[in-house]
């Protein structure tokens, strides 16, 4: 409790000694951007089309952004740094059933591999909502007529938007990557707000201002 006062103090003022910049600004405004955009993208789904259009795609825009700044950006923005094997994450996940694991200043293993299958699941999200525009599209891809080719195999010439085929299997894809997103994120907040209690400090506050209390003895930086 009186660390939880100490820490308020300390990220609520400038010139605090006892925190240290994780997170750059770029990521910041790539996080909260997302969340806006991709609330946008939910509520007007099937109620205002040219909006949920464009905030899908102001979606795709942000994750490509986010690929390149995991290749080039700051230190704890960088995969490099948060993306660990099966064999980590599934070690941490053990250490949290017991309580016992330890405080990392970046994102932990779990949530590194949150990170991954969010962007994953919102690249084909906004990918398959692309395709269902026109689904002739589909031919601009590389590999993927082959994979898909018998959901498309019925729907020769009727490509207008009408054909249940093509249409009809991107739409469904469209519908469960969505769907599939809320879970996700269910579970990405659900994991930050449990971290937040464990190590005491509000880590969506951190996501706001940048900064987090200074790495302790046994603390991961
Ligand atoms: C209001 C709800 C949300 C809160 C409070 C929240 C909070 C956070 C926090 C605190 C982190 C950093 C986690 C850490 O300390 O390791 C984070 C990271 C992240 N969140 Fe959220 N989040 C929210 C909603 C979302 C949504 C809706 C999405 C996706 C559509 C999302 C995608 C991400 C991604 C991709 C990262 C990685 C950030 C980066 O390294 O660039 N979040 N979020
Ligand atoms: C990644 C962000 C996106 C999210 C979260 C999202 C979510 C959704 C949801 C929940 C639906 C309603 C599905 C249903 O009726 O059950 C939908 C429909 C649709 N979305 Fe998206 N979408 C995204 C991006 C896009 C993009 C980039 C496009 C195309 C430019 C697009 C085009 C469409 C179309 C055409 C529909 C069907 C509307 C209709 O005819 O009923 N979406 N989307």
């Amino acid at each position: 409790m009186t660390d939880m006062a100490t820490q308020d103090a300390v990220s609520g003022g400038d010139g605090a000694q006892r925190t240290v910049r994780v997170w750059d600004p770029l990521v910041r405004i790539f996080h909260w951007g997302l969340v806006a955009a991709f609330a946008i993208a939910w509520l007007t789904a099937d109620e205002l089309q040219p909006v949920h259009e464009i905030a899908g795609y102001t979606v795709a825009g942000l994750v490509a952004f986010r690929i390149v700044w995991g290749l080039v950006g700051s230190r704890y923005a960088r995969f490099a740094q948060f993306l660990r094997g099966p064999a980590t994450t599934l070690a941490y996940l053990g250490d949290m059933t017991r309580g016992k694991e330890r405080r990392y200043l970046g994102h932990n293993p779990t949530g590194g591999a949150m990170i991954a299958v969010l962007l994953i699941t919102l690249s084909g999200t906004a990918l398959t909502g692309w395709l269902m525009e026109e689904p002739s599209r589909v031919a601009m891809l590389p590999d993927l007529p082959q994979i898909v080719a018998p959901a498309f195999a019925d729907d020769d010439g009727e490509r207008e938007g009408s054909g249940e085929g093509a249409r009809g299997a991107l739409y469904e894809a469209h519908e469960v990557l969505a769907n599939l997103m809320l879970l996700l994120v269910a579970m990405h907040v659900g994991g930050v707000v449990l971290a937040s209690f464990r190590h005491h400090e509000n880590l969506a506050r951190a996501m706001v201002t940048g900064d987090k209390r200074a790495p302790a003895a046994g603390d991961i930086a």
